[in-house]
């Protein structure tokens, strides 16, 4: 391994930025083991629109020279696990009671454009979430379980990767797989750049998911339809 390894310059590119994603209030909360079930709900949410539009933009671009080393649906695809959790939170109409902050929708834009128009990007959104959840997922999932008094592991689905046995190992496969990436000088930039820019995306999720929840306790200065709707999902 060398630093010109983009693994290594991913990595240093997003240690300040990873800081400041563990320090939102929603990742304390989660650290703390305090999680409500409100919060996670809309979470839940959240992660279905990311996880969607990435994966469909992997999925369109699976054989693209840039993404096919790090295409790996069977073990990492989250889709079908927030599915399982969704219903599980929010019931067999889990569908029509979906909702998601702007901040959701512009990250979410942002994989859709990228899936479109530069697929070379996409290493940079699927390593900040793949790697951040095998990296911190399994202690958070069990910090969840514990502060949401769940009995088992259902609703927690998102948190498990049954095709994955050593979490380790296989951060080191995908490590490997993103060097052999051939990028030009000015694409390996943009990637990081993209990369800083994907925890951004993430943060500002976070943070408006709070305001949203914040601004739902505090009941009138807002539209009264999504009061109405976050409200719901408030219901045990
Ligand atoms: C890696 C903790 C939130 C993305 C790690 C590692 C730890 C950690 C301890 C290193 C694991 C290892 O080297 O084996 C946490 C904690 C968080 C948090 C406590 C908040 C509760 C996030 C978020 C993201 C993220 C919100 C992105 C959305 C990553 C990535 C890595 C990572 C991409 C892999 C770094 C690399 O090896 O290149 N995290 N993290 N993390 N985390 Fe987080």
């Amino acid at each position: 391994m060398c630093y010109s390894d983009l693994s290594e310059q991913i990595k240093a590119a997003t240690l300040e930025v990873h800081e400041r994603a563990e320090n939102t209030q929603l990742m304390i909360c989660f650290q703390k083991g305090q999680i409500t079930r409100t919060q996670y709900k809309v979470l839940l949410c959240s992660l279905y629109e990311i996880y969607t539009s990435l994966e469909e933009a992997m999925d369109r671009n699976s054989s693209h020279p840039a993404v096919a080393p790090i295409y790996f649906p069977q073990e990492l695809d989250r889709t079908e696990a927030l599915e399982r959790d969704l219903e599980v939170f929010l019931g067999p109409q889990w569908r029509s009671r979906l909702i998601v902050p702007a901040a959701t929708h512009r990250y979410a834009q942002r994989l859709r454009q990228i899936g479109k128009e530069r697929p070379e990007l996409l290493v940079a959104h699927a390593y900040t979430r793949y790697l951040g959840d095998l990296s911190g997922g399994q202690v958070l999932g069990k910090l969840a379980q514990k502060a949401m008094r769940l009995d088992s592991a259902d609703g927690l689905s998102f948190f498990s990767f049954p095709g994955v046995s050593s979490a380790n190992r296989f951060k080191q496969l995908y490590r490997s797989r993103m060097n052999s990436i051939e990028l030009s000088a000015q694409q390996r930039t943009d990637v990081l750049r993209e990369a800083v820019d994907a925890f951004h995306f993430n943060i500002q999720v976070f943070d408006d998911l709070q305001k949203m929840l914040t601004m739902t306790s505090a009941s009138e200065e807002k539209p009264k339809e999504r009061a109405e709707r976050v409200t719901s999902l408030m219901s045990p």
